[in-house]
């Protein structure tokens, strides 16, 4: 994104041309960099320890193409359910390419998920026997709970530790790789997810260095080798203006430090190093255009556009912050207001006491800031507003990702039963 004579540009199209062509609401993203960010952490790690990849956990932006972008560049994908490995496969991707890290699982999940053959993920020792009973994976992963857990928006987000549902508790780790070994594994992979959108580089050390005790116990105490050790997502993007961004090489020297000095304090094989991050990717390369449609003066001024509530759910979900820009009028004075969007809910007034431009009027655009990751992903229809478009643009070149939904997708699969009928 850049601001030339105040004119906001996502890469080289400016954002009145891609609400005129699009509409409002409408995801934009930057080909250039979900890829700048994508090899700026793979060199990161690969530095510090060649034996390294990247799964991206698609669950945070599911278009194929973003997620396209990301397999170019190498990336395998951390699916989070069935339907999630299937957009694996569409991407061409499956084995030891998909990571399926599901939790709380169903039977059918299961089946399916061991049908497919990608690296199944057990989030607790109670899965153990019934995938067993369904068959014998020929390598297995657990995700381990190191007891410990970080994010930016409070507990909201928090992936690991104890009010975490995630994860085996360290405790039972070793019983879960005891009963595999028993049952004929030989090939074992590690996760475990060390929190979310974290900035601080010295954390990833901590937690790797949690795990790899946790493991390195367990690898020892039952002569197995250990294949992999997955260190999950988390990555951290800022999102308030005046926050640190992650030193990545900082956090790769670290962590790979760690892991290589517990290695050899363990006597282990050295084990293949993965992440499966996604904001990191993609979280900086998505904007949320939205259109100021009225403007209302009562206890306080609020400004009224259309990116609501159900369009980015992030705010009133967990009280997060993005950035709001205000095309052409950046360098306008500003004032406090607030913004909402136009579903009947008052969590969708979602912006509070924000210096926004003070001359914000009817027909202006906003453009919201980090919207690339848990932002369309996480969009619903609700009040008869539906889901946004997507856009991918790279260069002056901009191509439609997603349709709009149209009210024929709001009926589409509603059944009226006959003596119901209109
Ligand atoms: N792996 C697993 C198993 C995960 O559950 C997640 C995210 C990731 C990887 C990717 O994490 P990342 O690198 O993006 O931090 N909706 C929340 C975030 C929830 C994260 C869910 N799991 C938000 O909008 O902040």
């Amino acid at each position: 994104m850049k601001i030339e004579h105040g004119q906001i540009y996502i890469e080289d199209v400016p954002v009145s041309d891609l609400a005129h062509l699009y509409g409002t609401p409408t995801y934009v993203y930057e080909e250039n960099r979900i890829r700048e960010n994508f090899r700026r952490a793979l060199n990161a790690f690969r530095k510090y320890y060649p034996d390294f990849h990247f799964f991206y956990a698609i669950k945070c932006n599911n278009n194929l193409a973003i997620a396209n972008i990301l397999r170019q560049e190498g990336a395998g994908i951390d699916a989070a359910s069935v339907n999630e490995i299937l957009l694996a496969k569409q991407l061409g991707l499956g084995g030891e390419n998909v990571m399926f890290s599901g939790n709380f699982l169903s039977d059918e999940d299961i089946r399916q998920g061991l049908e497919s053959g990608v690296i199944f993920n057990l989030d607790d020792i109670s899965l153990l026997p019934r995938v067993l009973q369904k068959g014998l994976p020929e390598l297995l992963c657990f995700r381990v709970n190191p007891g410990y857990g970080k994010s930016e928006v409070g507990d909201f987000v928090t992936n690991a530790g104890p009010k975490a549902k995630f994860g085996i508790h360290p405790d039972q780790v070793m019983d879960a790789f005891r009963m595999a070994k028993d049952a004929g594994i030989r090939r074992f992979g590690v996760h475990m997810m060390p929190g979310s959108c974290i900035c601080d580089a010295d954390y990833f050390r901590f937690i790797t260095e949690l795990l790899m005790d946790i493991i390195g116990k367990v690898a020892q105490t039952l002569h197995i080798d250990i294949d992999f050790i997955d260190l999950g997502g988390g990555l951290g993007i800022p999102y308030h203006h005046e926050d640190k961004p992650l030193d990545i090489d900082e956090a790769a020297r670290l962590v790979a430090e760690t892991f290589k000095a517990k290695i050899a304090q363990y006597g282990l094989k050295p084990p293949r190093l993965g992440m499966e991050p996604a904001r990191y990717f993609v979280g900086d390369a998505g904007w949320l255009i939205g259109t100021v449609h009225a403007i209302k003066d009562s206890y306080t001024r609020i400004v009224g556009t259309d990116i609501s509530m159900n369009t980015l759910a992030r705010p009133a979900m967990y009280g997060a912050y993005h950035h709001i820009y205000v095309n052409g009028r950046e360098d306008e004075p500003r004032k406090p207001v607030g913004l909402c969007g136009q579903v009947c809910e008052n969590t969708d007034y979602w912006v509070k006491e924000r210096p926004l431009p003070e001359r914000i009027s009817v027909g202006d655009l906003v453009v919201v800031e980090n919207a690339g990751a848990y932002g369309y992903g996480m969009s619903y229809p609700y009040n008869g507003r539906l889901r946004p478009a997507e856009v991918l643009v790279n260069g002056k070149e901009h191509w439609l990702i997603r349709d709009r939904e149209v009210f024929e997708d709001m009926i589409r699969n509603v059944h009226v039963p006959p003596h119901l009928q209109a």
